[in-house]
């Protein structure tokens, strides 16, 4: 492994929030959110984060900066059992970047075109803006052309390296993202309607909570973290020994979650003040927002931070993906490929695998399995809602069971710089120990409908 470390203090939280914070945030919690009930799936996601989010994430930083291996080494152990973490990461990583890139250029694209004037604002009515969305989609050259721009953006942050690439991107992405964010929920908030949105956002109606929310919250929660995904325990590794690991990890989590409400409050009071359906799901941002944008005041340059937004916080994300395939890939092959070379191998097979993604929504979209599932759909399930919370499993029970509790206090105490407290180690070790990995299981069981709840 690579001996660097972050630079700054604030390295890692900038760039594990880079990671966790992106299109899942953006695009998805906004859209779930309104689909799933507002304040309801609000307060579901909050508490999956408080219970299981944020230990698993402190678990990840521990095996991270403890072991200073890859996923596929980091849990520690003659075991061959505990590689399986590692390459399950790879493969979950192999497949979100193959999609998430494909999006990532949506946003590109929509950049691109609001600051070109190829997408016009202003038009009467929502369908002028569905047809835009759909023309994108039924486009294969548009899809392949901007997601290729999006691979090869991603590509020069990684190759610049871990300090004057990925330090760098993050240290001013991770700023300009927080400016756009507030700018544009102030402006949100104080549309007429946007009072109501914000009720709806923080009102908890509890006949609203049933399985389909706990599952749908507990997704996303593990998504938006970046959790069992091998991506905040690439980014540990380059965490310096004294840095504190609780704190870290509270204001990476923290971050994630403030922007994703932050989004919600962009996105929902955008709708209320227009008299949108809220259960439009993903075509919320794509669809919904460039018809707002163009029936306000400013909606022209709101409309290119918007999409600015998207695009940064996705590209933070993209290389995180990036640096931990490659990061295993290079591990995998003893490094016999160097860096850069494993960037690219890397880089290279996701994009063949991006070709088919692109596909299922025009030449492939008639090629489905398991009922009509989209290639798109199998792969971004088997991910999000299989691998994602294996890893995730993994890491509860491997900080839980396997490292030493010794260890365990020694890796928090940060070369003794810190102190943790009798009850912080009980809420961590019951969380994980018993917690978590009950949760997932109960979960997993549920989606693959080997038992209903
Ligand atoms: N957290 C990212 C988001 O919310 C998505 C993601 C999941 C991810 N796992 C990852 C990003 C690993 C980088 C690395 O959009």
């Amino acid at each position: 492994m690579s001996s660097n470390l972050w630079k700054s203090k604030l390295g890692f939280i900038l760039a594990a929030s880079g990671s966790a914070i992106g299109l899942g945030n953006i695009w998805k919690f906004p859209y779930m959110t309104s689909q799933y009930g507002g304040g309801a799936f609000l307060f579901l996601y909050l508490f999956c984060v408080i219970v299981i989010g944020y230990p698993l994430l402190v678990g990840e930083v521990l095996i991270g900066r403890s072991s200073r291996k890859s996923p596929l080494h980091a849990y520690e152990s003659k075991n061959m059992f505990w590689r399986l973490p590692g390459i399950a990461a790879f493969i979950a990583t192999f497949i979100v970047m193959s999609y998430y890139m494909v999006i990532a250029g949506w946003s590109l694209k929509y950049l691109v075109a609001t600051i070109t004037g190829s997408l016009q604002f202003g038009l009467e009515n929502n369908s002028d803006y569905s047809d835009f969305f759909t023309n994108l989609l039924g486009s294969y050259s548009s899809l392949l052309l901007y997601t290729f721009l999006f691979f090869i953006l991603t590509m020069y942050f990684v190759i610049k390296g871990i300090n004057s690439g990925i330090e760098k991107l993050n240290t001013y992405a991770m700023p300009l993202l927080f400016i756009i964010l507030i700018v544009l929920a102030v402006r949100a908030v104080t549309l007429e309607g946007g009072l109501e949105a914000v009720e709806y956002l923080f009102k908890l109606d509890f006949s609203k909570i049933n399985t389909t929310v706990i599952i749908a919250a507990l997704g996303q929660s593990f998504f938006s973290l970046s959790i069992g995904s091998g991506a905040i325990i690439i980014y540990a590794t380059y965490l310096n020994g004294k840095e504190n690991i609780l704190k870290s990890s509270t204001y990476t989590a923290g971050l994630d979650t403030l922007v994703g409400i932050l989004a919600a409050l962009i996105v929902i009071p955008i709708v209320f003040s227009f008299g949108h359906d809220l259960s439009q799901g993903p075509g919320l941002t794509f669809v919904t927002l460039p018809y707002m944008f163009g029936n306000m005041v400013g909606g022209f340059i709101f409309a290119i931070l918007f999409f600015a937004l998207l695009v940064v916080a996705a590209l933070t994300s993209t290389v995180a993906l990036l640096e931990v395939t490659s990061a295993i890939c290079r591990d995998a092959v003893k490094n016999k490929l160097t860096r850069n070379q494993s960037i690219v191998v890397v880089s290279v097979s996701t994009f063949a695998l991006s070709l088919l993604q692109m596909g299922s929504f025009n030449v492939l979209g008639g090629f489905t399995m398991f009922g009509g599932m989209t290639i798109f759909d199998v792969t971004d399930y088997l991910a999000s809602n299989i691998l994602l919370p294996l890893g995730g499993l993994a890491t509860a029970l491997y900080v839980g069971y396997i490292m030493p509790k010794h260890k365990v206090i020694q890796e928090l105490q940060s070369e003794g710089t810190t102190n943790v407290g009798v009850k912080t180690m009980l809420y961590l070790m019951t969380t994980l120990k018993y917690f978590a990995p009950v949760v997932v299981i109960m979960v997993m069981l549920s989606i693959t409908g080997l038992v209903k709840f």
